[in-house]
């Protein structure tokens, strides 16, 4: 199959969570499985255009407004099959992409002319086709930034070389829905009726989520569960009941692991390999992040992980509130260290710098860094993920791999991958709770750090578990290879 990837992330070149890491490695793994992946994205200034092929000749693309001019750029994307590469191409136009900054920067959280930038990327994707005589059967498009794509291939451009094209929309998050004022519709050049028929309408406002998931053929997001919580009044952001009227084309399925950067056995960050015959390079890593973070080396300790995004979706709130979060508490009663890596709001980063300038065992890094995130997966003990709402999740994935075993809230894909500890059994992979408040936070550490010096058996024999689990990215291309047969199947009769 022919597949074209329309992203607005992806590893190595651009990223701002999982979705990078899922696009990269979904392509590689649909490559693999034999299939012709080709990924377009913006090129975005912080991607050296030295290191990329210029295609010749300029690019014009249908904007309302007026034609909007760019070129277009091409590399490989690193760790495809030599024998099947997966080119990416990127958009580049100046005026739209040359900044700093995916979505918005510290002082523009989101960019005024976020609507221009991701309607005429939407629309570069079929320009880019024609430009290079390439038609996809599958056109899969990912979040509110590509959600377009099946709405232009809807009402705009199925025909030609797309007339059997399928699209799919897969949502790795519905907290960002991409609402705009709708002023902005005429960006789109479609008439006004694909407002209300495309499903842009959102109380007065555009939204290019929605209309993305009225479009598209067919829908998914990252795990069984968050699939079904999405319908839901309480999980569904506002557009539960659209998701409910495509729940026939609409399922979950979830993310894997890229094992070529996630892997205890070969990981260029942690001191010593290990794995689950032998964990002696796992107590290497624990003693090398204590003394990366300035904590008193000490093996009997629990150590508690944390890499996050600091924002109200992973529950931070109920963690580092002033006054309210649980993370002092845990801390002063507790005999344990904390470790935390992230960026995110304001007020959050501060608090942490706070707490950890009055705690001794809570240590923090306000940053972005590849290299601690491996060092915290693989050297600590426990890690925290306390999420209010969680597609799929891959910090618990990669814990898992790392004999670390998750502390999480029972939602989404944390449901689907986590399973808890089991006292009387011993069985479990991790530690779970239902109720996001600073208390259940504090009983379910509790809970750990106690097995960790009660039950050491049971806990190591939970890690060799979860290092055993299977959560590869080929189990779910072939979901996704599943779901294009079925969607092609309707698509043609
Ligand atoms: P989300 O996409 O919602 O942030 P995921 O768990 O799916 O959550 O993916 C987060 C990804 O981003 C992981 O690969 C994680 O290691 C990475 N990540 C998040 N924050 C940082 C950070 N400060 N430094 C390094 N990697 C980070
Ligand atoms: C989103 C979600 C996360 C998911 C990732 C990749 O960022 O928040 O749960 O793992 O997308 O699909």
């Amino acid at each position: 199959m022919k597949i074209l990837m329309a992203a607005s992330e992806a590893v190595p070149f651009a990223k701002t969570g999982g979705l990078a890491d899922a696009v990269s490695a979904l392509s590689i793994a649909l490559a693999k499985l034999g299939h012709e992946v080709r990924i377009v994205m913006p090129r975005y200034y912080g991607i050296d255009r030295g290191k990329l092929t210029l295609l010749e000749g300029p690019m014009g693309v249908n904007l309302g407004g007026g034609e909007a001019w760019c070129a277009v750029y091409t590399g490989m994307l690193p760790g495809a099959p030599e024998q099947n590469p997966v080119p990416v191409y990127f958009i580049d136009h100046e005026g739209f992409f040359g900044r700093e900054g995916i979505y918005g920067s510290p002082w523009e959280p989101d960019f005024l002319d976020n609507p221009q930038r991701f309607t005429f990327f939407c629309r570069a994707v079929f320009q880019v086709c024609r430009k290079i005589a390439w038609y996809p059967q599958v056109l899969h498009a990912h979040d509110w930034p590509g959600a377009l794509a099946p709405v232009f291939l809807k009402f705009a451009e199925r025909s030609g070389g797309f007339a059997k094209t399928l699209s799919v929309l897969t949502i790795h998050n519905l907290g960002y829905q991409g609402i705009y004022s709708k002023d902005n519709f005429y960006l789109t050049n479609l008439g006004w009726n694909v407002f209300y028929e495309g499903g842009f309408e959102d109380w007065n406002m555009m939204n290019l989520l929605k209309a993305g998931i009225r479009s598209a053929d067919k829908l998914n997001t990252v795990s069984p569960t968050y699939a079904r919580e999405t319908q839901t009044q309480a999980q569904g952001f506002r557009l539960d009941g659209i998701l409910r009227e495509r729940a026939a084309d609409y399922g979950g399925i979830l993310n894997g692991i890229d094992t070529a950067v996630w892997n205890p056995q070969a990981d260029p960050f942690l001191p010593a390999p290990y794995g689950p015959a032998d964990m002696a390079g796992k107590a290497k890593a624990k003693e090398a992040l204590q003394r990366e973070f300035g904590l008193p080396p000490d093996s009997q300790v629990p150590v508690i992980g944390m890499v996050t995004r600091l924002t109200e979706q992973k529950g931070v709130g109920e963690l580092f509130g002033p006054a309210y979060g649980s993370a002092w508490s845990i801390c002063r009663d507790m005999k344990l260290q904390l470790v935390l890596l992230g960026t995110g709001d304001a007020w959050c980063e501060n608090e942490v710098r706070s707490l950890a300038s009055r705690l001794s065992n809570f240590k923090a890094r306000i940053g972005y860094s590849e290299q601690f995130s491996h060092l915290i997966e693989g050297g600590s003990d426990f890690f925290l993920m306390p999420s209010r709402y969680e597609p799929c999740g891959l910090n618990q994935l990669y814990s898992l791999a790392y004999g670390t075993l998750p502390i999480v809230r029972n939602t989404g894909g944390l449901s689907d991958t986590v399973e808890n500890f089991n006292q009387e059994l011993g069985a479990g992979t991790g530690f779970m709770f239902d109720d996001l408040t600073p208390q259940a936070i504090y009983n379910t550490v509790g809970w750990a750090v106690w097995a960790y010096y009660n039950r050491r058996k049971q806990i190591e024999a939970m890690r060799l578990t979860g290092m055993k689990q299977n959560f590869s990215w080929e189990k779910s291309a072939k979901k996704y290879q599943e779901l294009y047969e079925a969607g092609l199947e309707n698509l043609t009769g």
